[in-house]
Order: structure tokens, then sequence, then C-alpha cells
């Protein structure tokens, strides 16, 4: 072999050697075998040569090529099989190291149960509404119908605003997102409004100043008694479980007429319980208040009376999540603990 091949070879074995990763291994490969390569030139200059020593030539060539490839795939597993064995060290686990105990935040079951209870009405077709938790009197009392010496406007129930010239309070129930829904839009109205409410109560186990409400509302023609009916008992069917069905026992709201509140067949005996304590025996639990919207409250809307009736009803989110989790002290709900949170599945 001339001694111009075989330095190609050593040549590319230092070039080789020297490489210590697969970058410079890379570049070194390009140097001695790639199409710059002299190996690679040498094969071009063989059109060059007389035609009678090109095949020893060009056999010569050919076997310079193999042997430094070689080289080549020799030293490219080496560095391989170095880089493989580095990276398990390095990036080696020390799987009893103790964790870092940080707890995810989540979601407060109030959030969760309001999301789902959106999630039930928008499947059967409702928009969910909202309105500010700071509402005029107007929306919150007379465009329902309560008439400025009702019971519930007086200082012990009512957060009222100061000046009490601005005529504002903190909302004392969801209905006024009624109001302003039929307000806002014309019939059909489909809507479902959960939000913050206030009452100047003290918190105990059964009562908190700043509670939540979910408001459903129906506006549309030929709405009867029956539709509400069904509604409640899906709701609560959803909310409950099955068996647990609704009662509309008569009672008088403002803005209905009729009214009714809704009891719930008691989640604990299901009725068959004399000495219940969760009913005392009723075989019901009252959960919220419903009616078929008033005309004066249609009328005071702007809806027309003669081609539309309405439906509405309203629950405390508090009360919900009690029946539905035998939570018994509404204070746990209120104050914020963890613990009691983290029972409910954090990070949803
Ligand atoms: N707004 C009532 C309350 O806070 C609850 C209520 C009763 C809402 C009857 C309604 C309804 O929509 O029809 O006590």
């Amino acid at each position: 072999m001339s001694g111009d091949l075989r330095e190609l070879i050593s040549a590319a074995n230092r070039a080789f050697d020297q490489a210590k990763n697969l970058d410079d291994f890379k570049s070194a490969r390009l140097a001695h075998l790639g199409e710059k390569s002299p190996i690679a030139l040498a094969n071009r200059e063989l059109g060059k040569l007389a035609p009678k020593d090109r095949a020893a030539r060009g056999q010569e060539i050919n076997s310079v090529k193999s042997e430094i490839t070689t080289l080549a795939r020799t030293r490219e597993e080496f560095l391989i099989t170095e880089r493989d064995n580095r990276i398990l060290v390095e990036e080696q686990v020390d799987v009893t190291l103790p964790t870092r105990n940080s707890q995810r935040g989540g979601l407060h079951p109030l959030t969760i149960l309001r999301d789902d209870i959106c999630d039930l009405f928008i499947g059967l077709g409702y928009e969910v509404a909202e309105g500010p938790e700071l509402e005029s009197e107007w929306l919150n009392f007379d465009a329902l119908n309560i008439p400025a010496d009702h019971p519930a406007r007086t200082m012990q129930d009512t957060f009222f605003i100061e000046p009490l010239s601005s005529k504002l309070v903190l909302r004392t129930h969801t209905s006024p997102v009624q109001v302003r829904t039929m307000l806002d839009r014309k019939p059909p109205i489909y809507v479902i409004c959960p939000g913050r409410t206030f009452r100047s109560d003290e918190l105990d186990a059964t009562h908190t100043p700043v509670f939540n409400q979910v408001e459903g509302l129906v506006v549309d023609r030929k709405i009867t008694m029956a539709h509400l009916k069904g509604t409640l008992d899906h709701f609560a069917t959803t909310m409950f479980g099955d068996g647990i069905t609704t009662r509309l026992r008569p009672s008088f709201f403002p803005f209905t007429e009729p009214s009714a509140e809704v009891d719930i067949r008691c989640f604990v005996c299901r009725g068959e319980s004399d000495d219940c304590r969760t009913c005392k025996g009723e075989g019901w639990v009252e959960w919220g208040g419903c009616g078929m919207v008033n005309p004066k409250v249609l009328i005071a809307c702007g809806v027309d009376v003669d081609e539309y009736s309405g439906f509405a009803f309203g629950m405390g989110l508090e009360r919900t999540l009690m029946f539905r989790h035998g939570i018994s002290d509404m204070r746990e709900i209120v104050e914020g603990d963890v613990r009691f949170t983290a029972q409910f599945g954090v990070g949803r």
C-alpha cells in the first residue's frame, strides 16, 4: 500500500482517538470519511490515472476506506457506551430520599357543587346568568314585588350600604338575577343563577351571613307547575340520588304565585322511620322555595303575560352541600380548614 494512503489511516485513527465526545467525533468522521475527506478526494482522482493503474489503486483506496470506517465504528460505539454510562450515573434518582411534602390546592366543595349544578342545567339547555353582589334595592326587592314594609327589608336582615340614599344593598338572595335576566333578554328564557348572598345573621351551625344560592328561572310559552315539578325532581335526584324526589308545600313568596316550599325525601330514612333525627319523622326535609313567576314581576320586567308564563326556584348551596355529604355544622363549610376541604378531593 502506498505511504500516502497508509498515512490517511493513522491520521483518521488519531483524530477519532482525540474525539472525547460524540459531537467531536461527528466532525472527525466528517473530516475523514465525508465527501471532502482525503480518502474521498483520492477516489475522485482515480479517473486521472492511466487505465492500467486504476484497478490496483482503486482496491487500495477501498480497503483504506473500509479500515477507517471500522475504526470510526469502534470509536463511536465506545463513545456511546461511555455517554450512556455517564447518564446513568448523573441522572440517578435516590428513591430513598424523603419527598417534598407540599399540598396541592384545590377547589372548595361549594365551588365543585356550584359547577356540578351548572353542568346539570346546561345539560338541560339552560344558560348560566350572574349578577352583582352589590345590588340596587329596586332589583333586590321592589321589582320582585317585595314591598317597602316587608320584614325581609328591615335592618335585621339586610346589609344596607351607606349612605342609605345610595339605595344599594348586599343582595339578600339571587332572585334579582331573575329580574336582570328578564330585563336583558326576550323569552324563551332558561337560566340558572348561582351566586353569593348576604344576610345579617350570626354564624352558627345552620346560619352564615355570607352564603350561596342558586336560582332557576324559566319563561316560555305554556309553562306550568308540572314543568317546575319535573325539573325539581330531576335536580333532586341528580343531587341526592335515586328515589330522592321532591314535594311542593303551599307557601308564600311575593315574587311567585302560587308559591311553594320545596321539600326533598329524607335522604337518611327515606320516609321510613318515625324517629329519624334528620327529618324528625316527617319523611321530608325543606330544601328551597319555588313557584310560578308572579305576573306582577313579569310585567315589571316587560314580559307579555298573555303570551308567556314562567317558574322559578331558589336553593341554598350550603344546605344542599350539607344534605349531600351529611355535614351537620355549616361552620365547617365557611371556616376554610383544609382538613375539611381535602375530604372532597382537592386538586379537582
Ligand atoms: N329568594 C328566596 C329566598 O332567598 C328563595 C326563592 C323562593 C327563590 C322562591 C325563588 C322562588 O326563585 O321562586 O328565600
